[in-house]
């Protein structure tokens, strides 16, 4: 059976112009708070994007109230909907396109994606991590840098390949873990540097798409 995903075409992106804000799609599963640092930068002028639309696959989460709060489009699109990740995948997909979507952030995105989403965006899909890949990839990273009972851990941002928490990296930042640390202390610490390295990464590869621009 032929695979529709390559159906779909490239997201657009020979149509935005030299110097014009990086359109960028978010994908949350929960609290929200590296989506909202991103709005943050973007609204203190350290981030030439604009955010067209954040995707959720769980109701009811946090991340819905900070996008509306700022008249960002919310779409739901829920998982249990969907007979494979790969059709999850063509639904986001087809929503990014509908936003003219240039570069996506998955931004505590709790679900493995496929080849549809890569291809779709390649070298535009982003992650972050609460780790210093390549240590501690997973669900778990927080709970294993504990166990593992290492002096640093941090944060990483990361372009997304098939392989979970895999990808190349674009911007780290490292966290001290101290003796009493919970799970929740080391996270809330982790995440302050997240907020800080995911604008920045994505101010990075803001400059990088706007040459590709020029030069096109
Ligand atoms: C972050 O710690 C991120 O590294 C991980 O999921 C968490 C999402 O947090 N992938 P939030 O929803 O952005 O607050």
């Amino acid at each position: 059976m032929p695979d529709t995903y390559s159906l779909i075409s490239p997201a657009p992106t020979t149509n935005m112009q030299p110097g014009s804000p990086l359109i960028l799609g978010i994908m949350a599963s929960g609290s929200g708070s590296n989506f909202e640092a991103v709005a943050i930068a973007i609204e203190n002028g350290d981030l030439h994007a604009k955010v067209a639309v954040l995707i959720h696959n769980k109701p009811d989460i946090q991340a819905i109230d900070r996008a509306q709060k700022r008249g960002i489009p919310t779409v739901f699109l829920d998982h249990l909907n969907y007979a494979t990740r790969a059709e999850l995948d063509r639904a986001i997909v087809a929503t990014f396109q509908t936003y003219q979507v240039e570069c996506v952030v998955m931004a505590g995105w709790m679900r493995v994606i496929t080849q549809v989403l890569i291809d779709a965006f390649p070298d535009r899909l982003i992650n972050i991590h609460p780790s210093l890949l390549p240590s501690f990839p997973g669900i778990h990273a927080i709970e294993q840098a504990l166990a593992a009972k290492v002096k640093i851990t941090g944060c990483t941002v990361h372009l997304v390949s098939l392989e979970v928490d895999a990808g190349p990296i674009l911007v780290q930042a490292a966290v001290p873990v101290l003796p009493n640390d919970t799970s929740e202390t080391l996270h809330a610490r982790v995440q302050i540097q997240e907020h800080l390295i995911l604008p920045q990464a994505i101010e990075l590869l803001a400059q990088k798409i706007n040459t590709d621009r020029i030069s096109l």
